[in-house]
């Protein structure tokens, strides 16, 4: 069993309080992501669990364990860095072997060959054993970085950003990879990225972090459809959510007085419960609907043609929304266009806290 909870953990740098009260419960086996902009913590609370940074406040634990006063060897987790932490003139499979050679360990000479020889299937690196590390690709040194983490077979995996230096093609290869190996292994993993998109596409919950603060633990799913407030409304989702100031009047939303209201639906209208006043309105590309006989009219400000689909860009007075449509839709640019939302969709937020309503 290797879950790891932390109990209000804080770490400060002089004066920059990196993380601030972080409570987080990562269960065995668990795929769970911490997701942050730069400079919101991720790196820092990855140390403090590895032992290579000391917390001022707060409790880490280890399968129900307290290690606060662990060292980093014995807390048994290995830490995958976003730049490639490789002995650069030792071969692939030296690197392999340093981890399993340490004095403490006593692992036989038998036993690291077979270790070696096993990692270098799964992430097939075989092939690369006699080359030196600095002879390698970026996609292959962070194999071999990822490789050099599984051998020494530890309890819990951290990764701090283990793909963001390679290039796109190859980062989803490797994210596939890695979801297959955390099931294969049966490990935790506590994987740190600045990406929504890999979090969503990784994470089995998602843990979102700002200035050091927790702002939200779900699935992608609750994380996307049930934001707790703005910031992670924004933060998730290609292309961002459309925010807008406006407000409930009976059963209505005005966003522009005579020009871009609404009529919401009953169950809409049930989850808002009475509500009515100033607000912001959040809409998702995709609740939008466009090339419909009557309803909002706008006019094409913009079109991003992605093969699969398009963006659309409306101008609606001095207001720009922007819409997902299927790729067989042909539009141009400056002509009027009318559009509907799906109102079953929306996202309501309180307009000076952004606390989603309901
Ligand atoms: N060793 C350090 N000394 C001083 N400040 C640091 C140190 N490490 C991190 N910080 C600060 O702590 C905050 C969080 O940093 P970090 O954990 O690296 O964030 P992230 O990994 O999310 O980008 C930042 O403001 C950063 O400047
Ligand atoms: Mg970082």
């Amino acid at each position: 069993m290797a879950q790891v909870t932390l109990e209000n953990l804080t770490k400060k740098f002089k004066n920059v309080t990196a993380v601030r009260d972080l409570s987080i419960d990562i269960q065995d086996r668990e795929f769970f992501v911490l997701l942050g902009p730069t400079g919101a913590g991720k790196t820092t609370t990855l140390r403090c669990i590895a032992g290579l940074e000391k917390a001022e406040g707060g409790t880490i634990k280890i399968a129900g364990q307290n290690v606060n006063d662990w060292g980093p060897a014995e807390r048994d987790v290995a830490i995958v860095f976003q730049y490639y932490s490789l002995y650069p003139h030792y071969t692939v499979k030296q690197n392999l072997e340093f981890p399993l050679k340490s004095k403490i360990r006593k692992i036989t000479p038998q036993e690291i060959k077979q270790r070696v020889t096993k990692v270098a299937k799964t992430l097939q690196i075989h092939h690369l054993m006699d080359r030196k590390t600095d002879k390698l690709s970026g996609g292959e040194m962070q194999r071999v970085a990822i490789g050099r983490a599984i051998v020494r077979e530890p309890r819990i995996f951290l990764m701090d950003e283990p793909l963001s230096n390679l290039d796109a093609k190859l980062r989803e290869v490797l994210r596939a990879e890695l979801k297959g190996l955390q099931m294969n292994l049966g490990a935790t993993f506590l994987y740190v990225t600045h990406d929504q998109v890999e979090a969503m596409t990784m994470g089995e919950r998602i843990g979102l972090l700002n200035k050091g603060r927790l702002i939200q633990v779900g699935t992608p799913y609750e994380i996307y459809n049930n934001p707790i407030n703005t910031y992670v409304a924004e933060f998730v989702g290609t292309p961002a959510i459309n925010l807008f100031d406006g407000l409930i009047q009976e059963s209505r939303v005005v966003i522009i007085k005579d020009e871009f209201a609404f009529e919401l639906d009953q169950s809409t209208l049930n989850r808002l419960n009475g509500f009515s006043g100033a607000i912001k309105i959040g809409i998702r590309s995709e609740d939008i609907e466009l090339a419909v006989e009557k309803g909002t009219e706008g006019r094409i400000y913009g079109i991003e043609d992605m093969g699969m689909g398009k963006i659309v860009t409306i101008k609606i007075n001095d207001h720009l929304l922007r819409a997902t449509v299927d790729a067989k839709y042909h539009f141009e640019i400056d002509t009027n266009v009318h559009f509907q939302l799906n109102t079953e969709k929306l996202h309501f937020f309180n307009k000076d806290s952004g606390k989603n309503l309901i």
